[in-house]
């Protein structure tokens, strides 16, 4: 199939190998034979982790004693885990009051310096470009090719899972680090699937607070696929994301943080036919306060107040 899995590494928490699962109410909604890689089972909880392990193995390797990078939260999550596992330190920014907890909880809890900006995700991947540049540090944001290089192994993965080539992959567009790693590793494994990406129509301020930027780093290689026939953008409202992100888990019981819903309401959205894999970046238990906790009732601890309400 050309594209292997991820090799393994020596700071490798068994990122890769996430499931694929057929979802047969949005098939059926879509008009596609629709499979979704649930890649917020990676160790981290999000699909940074396939190109994380190899980024930081390197940066070690090199010698460097600090990873540094920008995020809007996994990918400060992952770079936090894996430097522990190497044994260097690592330091985050992140837009200051943008982010999900739970995600700085992670690089926290990792020992990670997390440094929260007055400023956004832009600003913070502009100091992290200066701050990489220093010696014994290294930027592990996806302008680093050593990520894309590590996050293309979803495609072979997906190849041998399926067992034959889709004619669609669909992801979120945030940066488009992602998706120029695979349409990387699908001209490696020599397919051509259609590429579809959603993007927030409200990239600085979207609910789904992963894809939160505004200046796309991977904008020109996007850009060319576009170009090259091989690559619809669509933008998405916030109601289309919403709507997306719900559906997977009520209908499917896939449950991801808003973001990594995208691919598929970017589906929703087109009028395609065939089979379909949409790439489910990061885990729900993500962002939990994206969940609207107002639908919690309290009750009285007896049978018939229970019932009172089912009635
Ligand atoms: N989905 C999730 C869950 C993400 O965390 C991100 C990016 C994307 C999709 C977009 O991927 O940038 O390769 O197009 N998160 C980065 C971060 C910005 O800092 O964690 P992309």
């Amino acid at each position: 199939m050309g594209v292997t899995a991820a090799r393994a590494t020596w700071v490798s928490l068994g990122e890769g190998s996430t499931p694929l699962v057929r979802a047969p109410r949005l098939s059926e909604a879509l008009g596609l034979d629709l499979h979704v890689k649930c890649e917020g089972l990676n160790p981290t909880g999000s699909f940074k982790d396939r190109g994380m392990a190899v980024a930081v193995e390197r940066a070690a390797d090199a010698g460097v004693h600090t990873v540094v990078c920008a995020s809007t939260g996994n990918t400060a999550a992952s770079a936090a885990t894996y430097a522990a596992r190497a044994g260097l330190r690592a330091v985050v920014l992140t837009p200051a009051g943008a982010t999900a907890s739970a995600k700085r909880a992670q690089a926290h809890a990792a020992g990670a310096t997390v440094l929260e900006i007055r400023g956004s995700f832009d600003d913070a991947l502009r100091l992290c470009r200066e701050l990489g540049q220093r010696d014994g540090f290294r930027l592990v944001n996806s302008v680093n090719p050593d990520r894309l290089d590590g996050q293309r192994s979803v495609v072979g993965e997906l190849l041998a899972e399926l067992g034959e080539a889709p004619d669609v992959i669909a992801l979120p567009y945030g940066g488009g680090g992602n998706v120029t790693a695979i349409a990387r590793g699908c001209a490696e494994a020599g397919i051509e699937p259609a590429l579809v990406v959603g993007e927030a129509a409200e990239r600085p301020t979207t609910f789904a607070t992963a894809i939160r930027i505004g200046d796309p780093a991977h904008r020109a290689s996007v850009e060319a696929l576009v170009d090259a026939g091989r690559l619809t953008v669509v933008t998405l409202s916030e109601e289309e994301l919403g709507d997306a992100w719900r559906r997977l888990v009520r209908e499917e019981g896939v449950f991801c943080e808003p973001a990594s819903a995208a691919g598929v309401a970017a589906l929703a959205r087109l009028e395609l036919r065939g089979t379909a894999v949409a790439i489910v970046t990061g885990h729900g238990l993500k962002d939990t306060g994206a969940v609207d906790a107002s639908s919690a009732r309290v009750v009285d601890a007896t049978v018939d107040a229970v019932l009172e309400v089912l009635r």
